[in-house]
């Protein structure tokens, strides 16, 4: 993990109030799991005083020695207002990569992700990291969820990965007008997958854990919480753990990936 002053690239709207952030940061991120986060100063000022966390989207260059990395970001509050103000060459002070990321392990071979609304930023990420394992994108499957069609981030460019997708909005503007848990819930019941990864609003998270439990699937999750270090240090990102277990976990530094069954997210 590293505290530096990345450059910032390119920052271009990608959606309502949503931009694609570029940092140029050549060092620290080879080794960067899908899933994991960073903790971004987003101005030089006092206000936002804290830190605020994003997943990794991607990063730039060769996987083996990237040059940056990129961010997906919503603009929701004065620290990503000051970020949308960013221009080409601005510095920008990045600490990262932290947190757990997802887990795959050899036998993994057909993944579902479930990506809800910016829950795509780690989503698309982890589909980089399979293609670059050589996983058989066209047996793994998107389900893609968001309020309307403006708000289905990065399907093109899952389709071009050959990974199949399947397309879910609230509206109906595209795809299926439903949850993306209905059609994940249909697949899962006929053909079970040996992982379900997701990321997105809370009670999609519940209800993907719920229909992975209820099929016995492996499944894991990146969860979103308030934090102020991001690395385990002001115990605010505290969840329970699940029921078998006590105590609780740090989303920042046991998470923010965590398996069914770590954490009680229905709390
Ligand atoms: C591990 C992790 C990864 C994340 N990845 C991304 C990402 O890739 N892209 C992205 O756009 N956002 C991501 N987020 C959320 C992002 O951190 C917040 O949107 C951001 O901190 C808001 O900062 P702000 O100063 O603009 O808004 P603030 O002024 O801090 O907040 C505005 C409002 O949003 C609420 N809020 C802030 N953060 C969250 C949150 N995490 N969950 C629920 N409500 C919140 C606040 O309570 C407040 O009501 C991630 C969060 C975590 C914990
Ligand atoms: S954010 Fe401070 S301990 Fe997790």
């Amino acid at each position: 993990m590293l505290q530096q002053r990345a450059t910032v690239l390119w920052n271009q709207p990608a959606g309502p109030s949503v931009f694609r952030l570029g940092l140029s940061c050549p060092s620290g991120y080879a080794d960067a799991i899908p899933g994991q986060f960073v903790m971004v100063q987003t101005t030089e000022g006092m206000v936002p005083l804290l830190r605020r966390p994003f997943s990794i989207f991607g990063l730039i260059g060769d996987r083996k020695r990237p040059e940056g990395l990129e961010l997906l970001y919503r603009v929701i509050g004065s620290g990503t207002a000051h970020l949308a103000r960013l221009k080409t060459g601005q510095p920008l002070d990045v600490l990262g990569p932290l947190g757990r990321g997802f887990t795959l392990s050899a036998g993994m071979k057909q993944i579902y992700l479930a990506a809800g609304g910016m829950g795509v930023a780690p989503i698309r990420f982890l589909a980089v990291h399979l293609a670059a394992r050589d996983i058989d994108l066209s047996a793994c499957r998107l389900f893609l969820g968001g309020r309307n069609q403006k708000e289905l981030f990065c399907r093109d460019e899952f389709a071009a990965l050959g990974m199949p997708v399947t397309l879910s909005t609230d509206d109906g503007s595209q795809g299926r007008q439903c949850l993306l848990t209905d059609p994940l819930q249909e697949l899962v019941s006929t053909q079970q997958p040996d992982l379900i990864a997701a990321c997105g609003p809370h009670g999609m998270l519940v209800c993907v854990a719920g229909i992975a439990e209820k099929h016995h699937v492996a499944c894991q999750f990146s969860m979103e919480t308030l934090m102020a270090c991001g690395m385990g240090a002001c115990l605010g990102c505290a969840v329970p753990a699940d029921r078998a277990q006590d105590g609780y976990r740090h989303v920042c530094t046991h998470g923010p990936v965590f398996s069914v069954g770590e954490v009680n997210i229905v709390h």
